[in-house]
């Protein structure tokens, strides 16, 4: 049958809130390609491409992702780029890219999102003089995408695998998070109460996971593979403490300018994640209390991983976090301005 992944939800309807930075918002029937001017492309995935363009009438700057559905189908991603709408569509934070708009075209699916100018973190980190950061700011963009993913899960979402291109830096100098196509819904359980105490079974995860088989023939892990958690390599199934031990690695490659499990190739690299213990090599008087959540983030037992009794407030609990202000965060000035 017809694909369609257009019918994207009011955003009135699944948070009862309207769209307060986007006074002019026209309903999706009347959006197009027409309605947009392509500037420049700002990069490629496996199966599409995201341009930055400008809508014509109101002048804004919006990222137009681009999916081929040929390709989608081809390649079995169908389910993951309904997830990905899904996702969008639904959420409405501060760090998490704001879907404004999809449709179609006989060849491709179109998804209008918040432009972030800051682009890739890790990329604005290298035009830095210094290419880590200091702890204190460390704490805070690991505050923000604690906040992000913290949000994600209460609404039954995994990211599953949160890597370095997917966070970007808002034109504020804030963290977003993109590019949800591997996530999943973990359940259809909405309500955050019940959500909170759930833990994801692995047999609700059987379509995600043989996504990752799927992932690993096809080598669309390619450059991501540090990121990934010992019990997604497995192939077993997973549950939300699979994003803090992504947490876990964003922190330390903040702080350290690397990755702690990276090997020669990746099979080194995986055997990296599933047998060695990270290490740190001191030179960057980084704080105990640091190193004691990265550690405890970087468990490879996820029953036994920081997040995976109580959720996110295992983490925002943490001695790193004492003098974070959680819910000041978004209006916090961030440590760098791209
Ligand atoms: N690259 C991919 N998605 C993007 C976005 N939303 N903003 C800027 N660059 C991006």
């Amino acid at each position: 049958g017809e694909l369609d992944l257009t019918k994207t939800r009011p955003r009135t309807n699944t948070q009862g809130r309207i769209y307060s930075h986007h006074s002019t918002r026209i309903t999706d029937a009347q959006v197009n390609q027409e309605c947009f001017e392509k500037i420049r492309l700002l990069g490629k995935g496996d199966v599409g491409k995201v341009f930055l363009v400008r809508e014509k009438t109101s002048s804004r700057l919006y990222a137009m992702k681009v999916l081929n559905k040929k390709e989608m189908i081809e390649r079995n991603k169908i389910k993951r780029a309904l997830a990905e709408r899904e996702i969008l569509a639904t959420s409405n934070h501060p760090f998490i890219v704001t879907l404004y708009h999809s449709f179609q075209l006989q060849d491709s699916l179109y998804l209008c999102l918040e432009y972030c100018m800051g682009g890739e973190f890790f990329r604005a980190l290298q035009t830095r003089e210094s290419k880590t950061i200091d702890e204190e700011d460390a704490k805070f963009y690991a505050a923000e995408v604690t906040a992000a993913l913290e949000y994600l899960h209460l609404l039954g979402f995994i990211y599953r695998d949160l890597k370095p291109e997917n966070i970007l830096l808002h034109q504020l100098g804030h963290i977003m998070l993109s590019d949800f196509d591997l996530s999943k819904q973990s359940g259809s359980i909405r309500n955050p109460e019940i959500q909170l105490n759930k833990t994801h079974s692995s047999s609700s995860a059987h379509i995600d996971t043989k996504a990752c088989i799927d992932g690993f023939r096809t080598n669309s892990f390619v450059g991501t593979e540090e990121y990934i958690a010992p019990e997604v390599i497995k192939g077993k199934g997973h549950t939300s403490a699979v994003d803090w031990w992504t947490l876990g690695i964003f922190i330390f490659e903040m702080l350290y300018g690397t990755t702690p499990f990276k090997g020669k190739d990746r099979k080194a690299t995986f055997g990296n994640i599933l047998k060695k213990e990270v290490r740190f090599v001191d030179t960057k008087n980084v704080s105990s209390s640091c190193k004691s959540l990265i550690r405890k983030l970087l468990i490879k037992d996820e029953m036994k991983r920081l997040g995976s009794k109580m959720g996110a407030s295992d983490i925002k609990n943490h001695p790193f976090f004492k003098n974070t202000q959680w819910a000041l965060l978004r209006n916090q000035k961030p440590p760098m301005i791209p």
